[in-house]
């Protein structure tokens, strides 16, 4: 398959390449540090050719010292972009890099109403990042449904890379309540080997239409305690909505990644206690 790669030059668009080179792709990378704006529809639409699928992650972060006009404007525009020349040129796949920030419950936006979390949680983002990617979950689901172009729109939590997990380790111990404070994840994060993997698995898994998929490793970041006794100790008035699974599996993460599993294939390799 000749893959459209967008932010092909990010942290993560590095592994997603390397993954589908590996595995046998060819890869056509469109990243403004290189040149190409995902803000230029022709340059999109030229870099789109010849291509089967594209896997969007051109974006710009929960950066505050970003401006809220720019983030709107390459990430709900670029997206525009995207979906537009799919549709000009019958590219049948997107596999689309969302966020659980489209769910206004990550970096301290709002106490969940319930957890472990999954894809049912309401989504309530306000902040800039967040909701251009709430937004732009919303445009694939509208786009697939007046097009039927598949839209597989991907939410990591914290992607975790393999020098960060020596560092996070280190800060915890010389400051404990930084695994909590300033605010909590719910121990949610997610191998950047296993997002490239399930980004990989989405251009050919079977066509699930739109779906939006929480992506996240099978365990809790956590220093010690259970994901039961962290959600107790940091949200005690949040209703509790685990069972056995989390007498079985103590550290089981607080993101429900089983939806991700069954659409994509995908199993996440890299655990935190490993
Ligand atoms: N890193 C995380 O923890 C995380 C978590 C959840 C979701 N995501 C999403 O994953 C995707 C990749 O994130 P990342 O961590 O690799 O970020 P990154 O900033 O390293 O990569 C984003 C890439 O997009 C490119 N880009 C920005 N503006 C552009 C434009 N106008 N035109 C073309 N390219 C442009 C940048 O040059 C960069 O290479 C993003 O969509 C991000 O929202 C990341």
């Amino acid at each position: 398959m000749q893959v459209l790669v967008t932010g092909s030059q990010g942290r993560i668009g590095r592994y997603v390449q390397a993954r589908l080179e590996e595995a046998g792709h060819t890869v056509v990378g469109f990243d403004v540090a290189a040149g190409d704006d995902i803000r230029d529809p022709a340059a999109v639409r030229a870099a789109a050719q010849g291509c089967d699928a594209v896997i969007h992650m051109a974006a710009m972060l929960a950066d505050p010292k970003d401006d809220p006009n720019d983030v709107m404007h390459v990430n709900l525009q670029g997206l525009w972009h995207v979906l537009t020349t799919a549709e000009a040129l019958d590219i049948r796949r997107i596999v689309s890099f969302s966020s659980v920030n489209a769910m206004g419950i990550f970096i301290g936006e709002s106490v969940p109403d319930f957890l472990p979390i999954d894809e049912s949680h309401p989504c309530r983002p306000g902040r800039p990042y967040a909701l251009s990617k709430y937004l732009g979950e919303e445009m694939c689901r509208l786009f697939t449904r007046r097009s039927g172009i598949t839209t597989i729109c991907l939410r990591p939590p914290w992607v975790c890379f393999p020098e960060n997990y020596a560092h996070v380790r280190q800060r915890w111990a010389e400051n404990p309540e930084r695994e909590y404070t300033p605010i909590w994840e719910y121990g949610a994060f997610c191998d950047v080997r296993d997002v490239a993997a399930a980004a990989v698995l989405g251009l050919t898994c079977p066509d699930p239409g739109h779906a939006r998929l929480l992506l996240c490793a099978d365990d809790v970041m956590t220093s010690g305690p259970s994901s039961r006794e962290l959600a107790a100790q940091i949200h005690p008035d949040v209703e509790w909505r685990g069972g056995d699974e989390y007498t079985r599996d103590p550290f089981r993460a607080l993101v429900d990644n089983s939806r991700a599993k069954a659409v994509l294939g995908w199993q996440p390799h890299y655990r935190w206690r490993e």
